[in-house]
């Protein structure tokens, strides 16, 4: 595996590999990685020849207060990981080679990033997103681009942006990867302690209370989210936002008697970590 620092560099490889007609899987991240990054990697392994995983804690996504400083950075760690699963480049730049003097564009993608974690973390959030995923892909033009269930809002920012720039690229969101007792895995649960580990599993746990609700039968969104806010009340929980929407355009629902994907999120604060989770229900109606 090599590991790549500069665009350049990177744009080499990539068009040396399609001169030779291969497909160039991406997976972007942000390090840390745990079996969900990796199952990512393992997937873009099976269906690409050149395998490019970019590591890059993406300051402009961070906001005041939040934890760019502290975020867990381990790149030997990251770096021995991602070569145990058969990546062919690491791309891990400095940020000046991402944002040099002078870098003046943000992408906005209006409406879906104006709840859920938009609401609650801010606009500059998904614009962050949104911009540095537009420039991996400008990047590395990769065939398909591979991101983790998990941040199902994200996903759905990244595919709107494609869609509405016609970037020439497949987008596939794969399953969220859960510890044992359904803790969805996440970079952030270095943060927690015993006891906020315990609690964690309780946003998996109303999560599944709601989902198994709706799988009986139940569509009013309404008993469906008071469903989950129990099994948050009694682990003593308090969610940043418990929600019910489309999965599609994110817009509320009150009953889920549609024929459509929907998702359920929730987001909490955990001892000192921010945890997100969501789950899909399919084929309502
Ligand atoms: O999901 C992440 O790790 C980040 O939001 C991403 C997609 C790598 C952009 O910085």
């Amino acid at each position: 595996m090599k590991i790549l620092r500069t665009i350049g560099d990177v744009r080499d490889a990539v068009r040396a590999a399609r001169a030779q007609g291969h497909r160039v899987g991406l997976v972007p991240t942000m390090g840390a990685f745990h079996d969900g990054h990796l199952a990512l990697m393992r997937h873009a392994r099976a269906h690409n020849e050149l395998v490019v995983v970019s590591l890059f804690v993406n300051p402009t996504q961070f906001g005041q207060g939040e934890d760019l400083s502290s975020y867990p950075r381990d790149e030997a760690r990251d770096a021995a990981l991602a070569e145990q699963q058969g990546v062919d480049i690491l791309f891990a730049p400095e940020p000046a080679e991402i944002y040099p003097d002078g870098f003046a564009t943000s992408i906005h993608v209006s409406g879906l990033t104006d709840v859920l974690d938009g609401a609650a973390r801010g606009p500059h959030h998904f614009d962050g997103v949104a911009t540095v995923v537009t420039k991996l892909l400008g990047i590395v033009r990769p065939d398909t681009a591979y991101f983790g269930q998990k941040d199902a809002q994200q996903v759905l920012v990244v595919r709107r942006v494609v869609r509405d720039l016609n970037l020439d690229v497949r987008i596939e969101a794969l399953p969220t990867v859960r510890e044992a007792d359904g803790l969805a895995m996440s970079s952030r649960n270095v943060y927690l302690d015993a006891d906020a580990r315990r609690q964690a599993a309780a946003l998996n746990g109303a999560l599944s209370a709601a989902s198994d609700l709706f799988a009986s039968g139940e569509r009013d969104a309404e008993a469906i989210l008071a469903a989950a806010r129990r099994v948050l009340a009694d682990a003593d929980v308090t969610p940043e936002y418990l929600e019910l929407r489309s999965a599609t355009d994110l817009r509320t629902l009150d009953r889920v008697d549609e024929d459509a994907l929907l998702a359920v999120a929730v987001a909490a604060r955990v001892g000192a970590a921010r945890l997100i989770d969501n789950h899909l229900l399919k084929g309502a109606g």
